[in-house]
Order: structure tokens, then C-alpha cells, then sequence
């Protein structure tokens, strides 16, 4: 994707991230509620800022096969939470012990290490609250617990983000093999943007033979995602990012570009967008949005 093409997308990307802001702002609580310091890290650490990309997908896959589905924005918001909390206790001293994230110091630098423990515990519990939340229409009961198990897979110890961090953490400064390095990525990455696109179309009441070309679809997105995000840490700035670079380096982490090098993994991830977009084949125009954003997550400069 060209630099015109990014900047052609820019502003349905920012039209997205407002419209998925205002729906956050009425999930979380107020600053000033009781006890103010958690509710205050919650908010610090979700606007600070950030792409919104998970809800964008969830979005986007359900507007595939029904754009007014009832609580699609809704949930496509709660992920937002959970990947928030993601990334506060990604940057903890335990973790990767980082100072900045999206631009601004990260939760614990502001809030100190129990409250940002605390916050992110906090956006993940909002989060299911919000998916569990009783809705008008009993016949989607059913559907909404689907929903709310494949997230709390995805997010899991088995396959899931967490399975990824652990083996991320332990992978450390250990040589992993490509096996490990694909793990570490899809799970910790690449599960939960997959269940963002599926949960997304199930809302929609997406038949299972569109599920199943989503999952694929999901699936190649999120790896290549994760390998961006590699590539990004050694290609590009903090300016950019508003995030530490060049710190998987120097912390040894597994990564694509410290095994397979920087022009391979760009290769592998320009692959996994190309059949990412080929899966979407069938729906022609329709998923055209689905094929832009898959190619803006490889070509992105933040
Ligand atoms: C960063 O995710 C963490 C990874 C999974 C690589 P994003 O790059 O989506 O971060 P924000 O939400 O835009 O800050
Ligand atoms: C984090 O991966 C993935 C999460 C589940 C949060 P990274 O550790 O590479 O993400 P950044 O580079 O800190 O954003
Ligand atoms: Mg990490
Ligand atoms: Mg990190
Ligand atoms: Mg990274």
C-alpha cells in the first residue's frame, strides 16, 4: 500500500475511532466516580491514545452482513478494553518494562505499579460486564454467550494472548525456534484479532461458512500484524509509534525480523495480507473495507 492509499483511508479511520471513543466514554466510569484512582487510570490509559484497530475489525466483519446489527458497536467497544488492559500489564517492570505507550508515559509510570495492576484488572472485568450485560432480545442470548466464551478463549492460557505473553516472556533471550515464534505470535496477537472479526460477524448472524473464511481471514491479519509490529520496532521511532523502538533487540525478544531478518518477514507479511484478502474473494466489493484495512495494518507507520 502506497503512502496516498494510507492517507485514502485516514479518514474513515478516524470517523471509526471517534464513533467507537464515544460508545467507550459511556462504558467506562466517570473520573471523578468512586475511588477516583483507578477510574482515572482506566480512562489515562484507554485515551491516551491508540488505533482502535481491534474494534475497527469487529466493525467492519459486521457490517459484512448486517451493519445495524444490535450491539455491535458495543461489543467492538468492550474489546478496546480488553486490549487496553493488555498492554497496561505488557508494560509493567515484570513484562517488558516499558515507560511510554501511545505517546504518553505508560499507566504505571502516572499511577504507580499496584494501581495500574489494579486498572488493568479492571478494564478486562468492565469489559466482560459489559459483553454479559442484559440485552432486550432473549433469542440472542444464546449467541452472546458464544461470544463472550470465544473471547475469553482467545484472551486464555491455552492458545490465547495470555499463552502468548507466557511463552513471549519465557522465550526471552532463549533462541526460539520458528514453531515457538509462530506460538508466541498468534497467540498473543493473532487470537484475539481473529475472535474481533468473528465475534464481530457472529453479532451480525454470519452463517458458519462465513465464520470459517473470517477465521482465515483474522487469523492471517493478526499474524501479520504482530510481525509488523516487530518490524516496526526496528524500522521505525518513537515519534511515530509513541512507543519505545528498538528495544526487542536489546531485550532479546522473539521476534520475525531477529529470526527470518527484516526483507523476509516483510515478505511474509505482504503473503499473509495477499491471502488474507484472496479469503474475502467471494463477498467482491462488500469486503472491500476488510481488504484496505488488512493492507493499512502492513504499510502503517504508527
Ligand atoms: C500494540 O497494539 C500491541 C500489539 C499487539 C502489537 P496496537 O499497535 O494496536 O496498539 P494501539 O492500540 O494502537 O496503541
Ligand atoms: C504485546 O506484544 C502483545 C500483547 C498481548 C499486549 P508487544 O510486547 O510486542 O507489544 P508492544 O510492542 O509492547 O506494543
Ligand atoms: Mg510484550
Ligand atoms: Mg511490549
Ligand atoms: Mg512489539
Amino acid at each position: 500500500m502506497s503512502a496516498t492509499l494510507r492517507e485514502a483511508l485516514q479518514p474513515y479511520l478516524d470517523e471509526q475511532r471517534s464513533v467507537v471513543d464515544a460508545e467507550i466514554e459511556h462504558l467506562l466510569p466517570p473520573a471523578g466516580a468512586y475511588p477516583e484512582s483507578i477510574h482515572r487510570a482506566m480512562r489515562y490509559a484507554v485515551f491516551a491514545g491508540g488505533k482502535r484497530l481491534r474494534p475497527i475489525l469487529c466493525a467492519e466483519a459486521g457490517r459484512l452482513f448486517d451493519g445495524d446489527a444490535p450491539g455491535l458497536l458495543r461489543l467492538a467497544s468492550a474489546l478496546e478494553l480488553i486490549h487496553t488492559y493488555s498492554l497496561i500489564h505488557d508494560d509493567l517492570p515484570a513484562l517488558d518494562n516499558d515507560d511510554l505507550r501511545r505517546g504518553k508515559p505508560t499507566c504505571h509510570r502516572v499511577f504507580g505499579e499496584a494501581v495500574a495492576i489494579l486498572a488493568g484488572n479492571a478494564l478486562l472485568t468492565l469489559a466482560f460486564e459489559t459483553l454479559a450485560a442484559p440485552s432486550a432480545d432473549p433469542d440472542a442470548e444464546h449467541q452472546r454467550l458464544r461470544i463472550i466464551h470465544e473471547i475469553a478463549q482467545a484472551i486464555g492460557t491455552r492458545g490465547g494472548m495470555l499463552g502468548g505473553e507466557v511463552v513471549d516472556l519465557e522465550s526471552t533471550a532463549q533462541a526460539a525456534d520458528s514453531t515457538t515464534l509462530d506460538y508466541i505470535h498468534a497467540a498473543k496477537t493473532g487470537s484475539f484479532i481473529r475472535a474481533a472479526v468473528r465475534c464481530g460477524a457472529m453479532v451480525a448472524n454470519a452463517a458458519e461458512a462465513d465464520l470459517t473464511r473470517l477465521t482465515q481471514y483474522g487469523e492471517k491479519v493478526g499474524l501479520a500484524f504482530q510481525i509488523a509490529d516487530d518490524l516496526l520496532d526496528v524500522l521505525g521511532s518513537k515519534e511515530m509509534l509513541g512507543k519505545a523502538v528498538r528495544k526487542d533487540g536489546a531485550q532479546r525478544k522473539a521476534t520475525y525480523p531477529g529470526l527470518h531478518g527484516v526483507e523476509a518477514s516483510q515478505r511474509i507479511a505482504a503473503g499473509l495480507i495477499d491471502e488474507a484478502c484472496e479469503v474475502l474473494a467471494l463477498y467482491g466489493s462488500r469486503a472491500e473495507r476488510l481488504r484496505e484495512i488488512a493492507r493499512f495494518l502492513i504499510a502503517r507507520t504508527s
